[in-house]
């Protein structure tokens, strides 16, 4: 027999008190975007995952909105097999019921002159039926363009009733010039603290354990600074191509898709203070500190790349100039390595490298912290030959958990030293299913609570170094393709580091 997800926590110490959270107000959900691939690959089986463990508000209403023509009814079916194929958990056709009373679809297009009528009519009923007392979650799930007449629309209609937020799916702009306009936009009809930009790297379970394990051990916090700390490596690599979304990518490329928004949450999470609470405002402003304290890397720190054809995983896979979309001589990056240095007095000096990649040789997301030798280590030098320098290792996915490499003596007589692994595996510790980011990041918005949602002057500080970057990359056209897809990126990536005497985490 299933056993509910309460249950399963309930028998397992180590997870209680997980679910110890205040329950949301009241409120109706708005996605736009509904049709999409977010709403059915993410957000519906999150709101099933939250609806199975009673997260959702008892008074709650969903209402997807989209140009596409769908009556309540056929829109509850589409989202029910987007339910069975991607949720989690397994389909309990009780829960689908309650949650799919709660849902409702308009056809509509923002960009004609009264096309937010229908929504507007629909909520003031849904208030009525249901108590909602006005308030509202929009989620704002559609592509760039889009954006505009929708906040337009909801500015004009707010009538001070009930609260407001609005979830803004990235890219947030192009550029830093672009993401000024946007949150201009934005905040012309809402305050800042309505505002969710979206980060889904922030809402996985392990990026909020690098929180855990920095602020919550007292070991760490004190080596956790250039005195002890040789380098820190960051790589986001994926075995996935561009997965049919070229007209996206082939502006955006590896810069803007993955190292303007996950890889530099990623560092600012590794190279923060320790902030004196964990209110949003907290969080974020010692997050900030660390990206204004990034200086822009020289052209010889910043290596771009682009896969040709290759084998991952078994599989033959075409060139990126070959995918569908792209153009036969496109020098969009798919790949980049960086060194960078957070210019403060916890890490003057200390490279942090970073690589992230699509087609690269397997689907991997780790932050190593890599400690500095043993000063004296008084072994003779071949019984120390196995021996590496200690490496903290995150796996943020897959196999989440934490490992610290240490050495440790080879049994038998003689003084071998090898390095060894002490694991920490979520799966194994706590017994219980991990999260989806996009369940935690929407509770937190139903909540109010914007701590894993990043904020103007982060996103600002994050495309000016984009910037800078890409600024530098106009003055000569790159030789691509440079790397073959299922290796770990160009040669040219490895060299960054021996130049410094140091190589990438082999894997
Ligand atoms: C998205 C990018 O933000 O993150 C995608 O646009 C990428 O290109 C995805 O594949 C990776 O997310 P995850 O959660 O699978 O690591």
């Amino acid at each position: 027999m299933a056993v509910a997800p309460g249950t399963a926590r309930q028998e397992n110490p180590l997870a209680e008190g997980l679910a110890l959270r205040p329950s949301p107000d009241p409120c109706a959900l708005v996605i736009f975007g509904a049709s999409g691939d977010l709403a059915h690959r993410k957000l519906l089986p999150a709101l099933y995952a939250l609806a199975l463990r009673r997260l959702l508000p008892s008074r709650f209403a969903i209402v997807g909105v989209a140009r596409t023509a769908a009556t309540d009814e056929s829109f509850r079916e589409d989202m029910k097999a987007a339910v069975q194929e991607h949720a989690r958990d397994p389909f309990r056709q009780d829960v689908w019921a309650k949650l799919a009373a709660s849902l409702h679809y308009v056809a509509t297009d923002f960009a004609d002159a009264g096309g937010e009528d229908a929504l507007h009519r629909l909520l003031e009923r849904l208030d009525q039926e249901r108590g909602l007392g006005g308030n509202r979650v929009y989620y704002l799930a559609v592509p760039p363009p889009a954006v505009s007449p929708i906040v337009d629309a909801l500015g004009r209609r707010r009538d001070g009733r009930g609260w407001t937020r609005l979830i803004v799916e990235k890219p947030f702009g192009h550029d830093l010039a672009s993401a000024r306009a946007l949150t201009a936009k934005l905040r012309a009809c809402f305050a800042e603290e309505e505002i969710f930009r979206i980060d889904h790297y922030l809402g996985k379970e392990t990026v909020q354990n690098l929180l855990a394990l920095r602020f919550a051990n007292g070991i760490f916090e004190p080596i956790w600074n250039r005195q002890f700390v040789d380098h820190v490596q960051i790589t986001v690599a994926e075995s996935i191509g561009i997965e049919g979304r070229a007209g996206y990518y082939e502006q955006a490329g590896a810069i803007r898709d993955i190292f303007q928004n996950h890889l530099l949450q990623l560092l600012a999470l590794t190279a923060m203070e320790p902030p004196i609470d964990f209110t949003a405002e907290s969080v974020r402003n010692e997050k900030v500190k660390v990206l204004r304290a990034l200086r822009t890397p020289g052209p010889r720190s910043v290596v771009r790349g682009q896969y040709g054809r290759g084998f991952v995983e078994g599989v033959e896979v075409p060139a990126y100039r070959e995918e569908e979309g792209v153009a036969p001589d496109s020098i969009t990056e798919t790949y980049v390595a960086a060194k960078l240095y957070v210019d403060n007095w916890r890490w003057a000096d200390t490279p942090f490298y970073v690589r992230m990649g699509k087609r690269l040789a397997r689907r991997e997301t780790t932050i190593a912290i890599q400690f500095k030798r043993a000063p004296h280590p008084p072994f003779e030098e071949i019984a120390a030959e196995g021996l590496r320098p200690n490496v903290l290792l995150v796996h943020v996915q897959p196999d989440e958990g934490v490992s610290l490499a240490i050495g440790a003596k080879v049994p038998g007589q003689g003084m071998t030293i090898r390095t060894v692994h002490m694991d920490f595996l979520y799966g194994g510790a706590f017994r219980t299913g991990m999260p989806e980011a996009y369940e935690r990041l929407i509770l937190d918005t139903l909540l109010g609570d914007s701590t894993l949602f990043t904020r103007t002057d982060e996103v600002e500080e994050q495309w000016s170094l984009v910037d800078a970057i890409v600024a530098a990359w106009q003055r000569d056209r790159p030789a691509f393709p440079n790397y073959a897809a299922g290796t770990w990126g160009p040669p040219s990536a490895d060299d960054l580091m021996h130049r410094d005497g140091r190589s990438w985490r082999r894997h």
